[in-house]
């Protein structure tokens, strides 16, 4: 098995001064890779070198990976305190009381006594059930709300107060959701974890997090070729194909993954890319270790942006919405297109 050094995996610097690898590993298995692919995957990519896992209780598999973990500590490959676990709260569990119940059964899934990230998901209750399809959506699906989404994010910030979770987050947050967020904030989120790759850069809000202090973490960083089908439109990017990143991938004799990769950590978000195959996710971190893209290539792909989002989200849409753009705030302002309380 080929390996890196996990110490020459660049860091990035949190708000609060705590350190995480520049890249991490993805573990949602796209409803295509089991629990079982999955976690065998994280085990092995612990022996690899990588030391930071993108989970979520949605992703269902915390409880094999929780497994995995258990086997690497006692079989010494690294210490608990060697890793950096994140997990995220689903979105039926988002009430008053449920995000503590929540927290504790992810952290007995994956036997452990803390977490070092948990984020909010999605910054509205609307649940899907696993594998769902292009049509489905839940009757009592919501728009984004300030007021009880704080409710949900005061519960977040009691998980830190009890020891349970180090630092705290969101994801798929928009910037004026952001705006309304932050001033209400006790503790703020560290991370902000968004689709981010080549074709969907979003330059807008990766500047005002950083302005914030706040590090995006970037989802599908390589376009996510695998998503499920309720996320695919006919018109969609195929970002492994985009004729900018096959230059550069060929001029370097590497996957255009790669070069995904590169550009996220140069550029400073951290890509989670997903892989079950070793040699796949091990080229994956040792991209970040080696052979550089040049400022001109970052300015090339820089110029490549499609502003194509492809995971569009359109199965958490509420009642009277007109479509998944309503999702995303693309107007400035927070959207709440069709609703009627
Ligand atoms: N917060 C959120 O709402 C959210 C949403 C989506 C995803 N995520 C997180 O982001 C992670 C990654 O996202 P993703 O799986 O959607 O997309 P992705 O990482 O952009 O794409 C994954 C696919 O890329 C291919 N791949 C990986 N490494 C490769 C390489 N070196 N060369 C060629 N192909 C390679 C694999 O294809 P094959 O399977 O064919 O090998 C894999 O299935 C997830 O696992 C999850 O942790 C979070």
């Amino acid at each position: 098995m080929k390996t890196v050094d996990a110490n020459q995996v660049p860091q990035i610097k949190l708000a609060n001064g705590a350190l995480i690898p520049a890249i991490g590993m993805g573990t949602f298995g796209n409803d295509k890779y089991t629990s079982e692919e999955v976690s065998n995957a994280v085990y092995n990519a612990i022996k690899i070198g990588y030391r930071f896992f993108d989970g979520a209780a949605a992703y269902g598999n915390e409880s094999d990976i929780g497994k995995v973990y258990s086997r690497a500590f006692s079989d010494g490959l690294v210490k608990r305190e060697e890793l950096y676990i994140l997990s995220k709260l689903w979105n039926n569990m988002h009430g008053k009381r449920d995000v503590l119940v929540a927290v504790s059964k992810t952290l007995k899934d994956l036997q452990l006594d803390y977490l070092d990230s948990y984020l909010v998901h999605w910054p509205f209750p609307n649940y899907h059930a696993p594998g769902a399809g292009v049509d489905d959506r839940h009757p009592d699906s919501r728009p984004f709300f300030i007021e009880e989404f704080m409710e949900t994010w005061e519960q977040m910030e009691k998980l830190v107060d009890m020891g349970l979770v180090r630092h705290i987050g969101v994801s798929n947050m928009t910037v004026p959701k952001l705006k309304e967020m932050l001033p209400l904030c006790r503790i703020k989120p560290v991370f902000n974890e968004v689709e981010v790759h080549p074709a969907f850069q979003q330059w807008d809000m990766f500047e005002y997090c950083k302005s914030q202090d706040i590090v995006t973490i970037a989802y599908s960083p390589l376009g996510s070729a695998e998503r499920p089908e309720r996320d695919k439109e006919s018109n969609d990017t195929i970002v492994m194909e985009m004729p900018e990143l096959v230059k550069i991938a060929k001029d370097h004799g590497v996957h255009p993954a790669l070069i995904c990769i590169k550009w996220a950590v140069q550029r400073g978000h951290i890509p989670v890319p997903f892989s079950v195959r070793e040699s796949e996710y091990f080229s994956n971190i040792a991209a970040v270790i080696e052979d550089p893209l040049t400022d001109e290539e970052m300015e090339i792909i820089r110029k490549a942006d499609k502003n194509d989002r492809l995971i569009k989200a359109k199965v958490f849409l509420w009642p009277g919405a007109e479509n998944w753009k309503n999702i995303w705030d693309l107007n400035g302002e927070i959207d709440r297109t069709g609703w009627q309380s």
